[in-house]
């Protein structure tokens, strides 16, 4: 397990988020469009390639790097970054190479391949198996070829409409007419992740139809809440240093889809254009449907062909040194009010990985419109 940062992560998540907190109380109401996200030169203080990127987006790039070369955050920052924000500013050799990297790669693509990002670390790195190789490997050459990735962005090409899948999909969930009778529920479960130390803390979850959704993880010292109220996105950390995060770009639409996955008759009908493919998941075989529309990289959805139910989700964020992939599975499917529900969601993304298990269902039940609105900031705790 690579993931031995949490700690660091937390901290990093909280300063980026602190300098949010000017912008978003001012604007950002449920409704109105989201406050302009801060850029990484504003919020840190010795960004000097990575300029002119939001906020979330660094810490994507950051999450790429992490990936590409099997590193923890505190191996290129260093030691004294554990638990301390602002010793990530501090230049160690590695911070230095990763920059002449990052020139590199921007050259390689600019110069070879017409400014599209061909080349990117994990091109190079392949998830951190040493210094990459120079010399072929005879083993590789003579082993049976490796089977292409389930995940990969290219595993849907045919043209054919994925109709039929949806059509299985809204039958396996319990029908087109029980889908829109569920327009809202409130669940409570545990939530296991990065930000909980990987140990489970109690959720609570409020969902209401076309695509709302809310969050609370009770964490010990603060709840860290997660909002999409439909147009606007919000995560409020349980970090120490009081944040409050205004999601946009790529992750502004990855909770877009998080809420509207809970009511799945809208998935069509977001995307504008889709492809049909299909992957075998563990032994299973899976239909995939893969949507796109403008200004998003596409998003794919995995049918198991047996149940016909979502099984999987892979999406991806763009961001200045290339995309960065997040998985999401379902499992564990129950009724409820006649809707097959998965009571498991574990996703995967590249700074960590978490889970969500479902308890308490309650379906169509009144929630009050404030749970969708701009959560508090937490304590200022700087
Ligand atoms: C492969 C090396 C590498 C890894 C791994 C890495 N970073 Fe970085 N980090 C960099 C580089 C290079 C910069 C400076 C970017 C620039 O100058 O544009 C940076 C800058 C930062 C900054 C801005 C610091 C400041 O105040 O200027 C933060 C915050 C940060 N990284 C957080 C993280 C976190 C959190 C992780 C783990 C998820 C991480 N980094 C993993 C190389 C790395
Ligand atoms: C075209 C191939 C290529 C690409 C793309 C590439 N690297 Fe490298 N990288 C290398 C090679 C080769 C070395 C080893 C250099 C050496 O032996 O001194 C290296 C070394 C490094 C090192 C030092 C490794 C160590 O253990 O000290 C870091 C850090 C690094 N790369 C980061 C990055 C980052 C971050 C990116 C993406 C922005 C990137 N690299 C993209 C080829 C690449």
């Amino acid at each position: 397990m690579r993931f031995k940062w949490w700690g660091t992560i937390l901290g990093a998540i909280a300063t980026v988020t602190m300098g949010l907190v000017g912008l978003v109380s001012a604007r950002g109401q449920a409704g109105q469009a989201a406050a302009r996200p801060q850029m990484a030169e504003e919020a840190f203080k010795n960004v000097q390639v990575l300029k002119g990127i939001p906020v979330d987006e660094f810490m994507d790039t950051m999450g790429m790097f992490s990936s590409a070369l099997g590193l923890c955050c505190t191996d290129c920052h260093g030691r004294e970054a554990e638990g301390n924000v602002a010793a990530f500013a501090v230049e160690t050799d590695k911070i230095r190479q990763s920059r002449g990297m990052i020139a590199m790669m921007n050259t390689l693509n600019n110069n070879f391949f017409g400014g599209d990002q061909r080349v990117t670390c994990f091109t190079c790195h392949r998830g951190g198996e040493g210094i990459p190789e120079t010399i072929p490997d005879l083993s590789i050459q003579y082993s049976e070829p490796r089977e292409p990735s389930p995940n990969s962005m290219d595993i849907a090409r045919s043209t054919r409409s994925p109709q039929p899948v949806f059509d299985k999909y809204m039958q396996a969930l319990g029908g087109a007419q029980r889908v829109a009778a569920l327009t809202s529920f409130t669940a409570t479960g545990t939530y296991t992740g990065y930000e909980t130390g990987m140990g489970p803390v109690q959720m609570q979850l409020y969902a209401k139809a076309p695509n709302q959704r809310a969050m609370v993880l009770k964490m010990p010292e603060e709840d860290g809440v997660r909002v999409y109220d439909g147009s606007n996105g919000w995560v409020v950390g349980p970090e120490k240093a009081v944040p409050i995060t205004t999601l946009s770009g790529p992750n502004l639409f990855a909770a877009r889809m998080e809420a509207m996955i809970s009511f799945p008759a809208g998935i069509q009908r977001e995307f504008t254009q889709w492809l049909s493919g299909s992957a075998v998941i563990d032994g299973n075989e899976m239909a995939v449907a893969q949507g796109s529309k403008a200004g998003q990289l596409p998003v794919s959805f995995y049918f198991d062909q047996a149940s016909g139910l979502l099984k999987r989700v892979v999406r991806w964020n763009a961001t200045a040194v290339g995309a960065v992939p997040t998985q999401i599975e379902f499992d564990d499917y129950r009724a409820v009010a006649g809707v097959q529900m998965p009571f498991k969601v574990v996703t995967t993304w590249t700074n960590g990985q978490s889970t969500l298990l479902l308890t308490d269902v309650r379906p169509n039940v009144a929630i009050d419109a404030a749970r969708f609105g701009r959560p508090a900031p937490a304590r200022d705790r700087r």
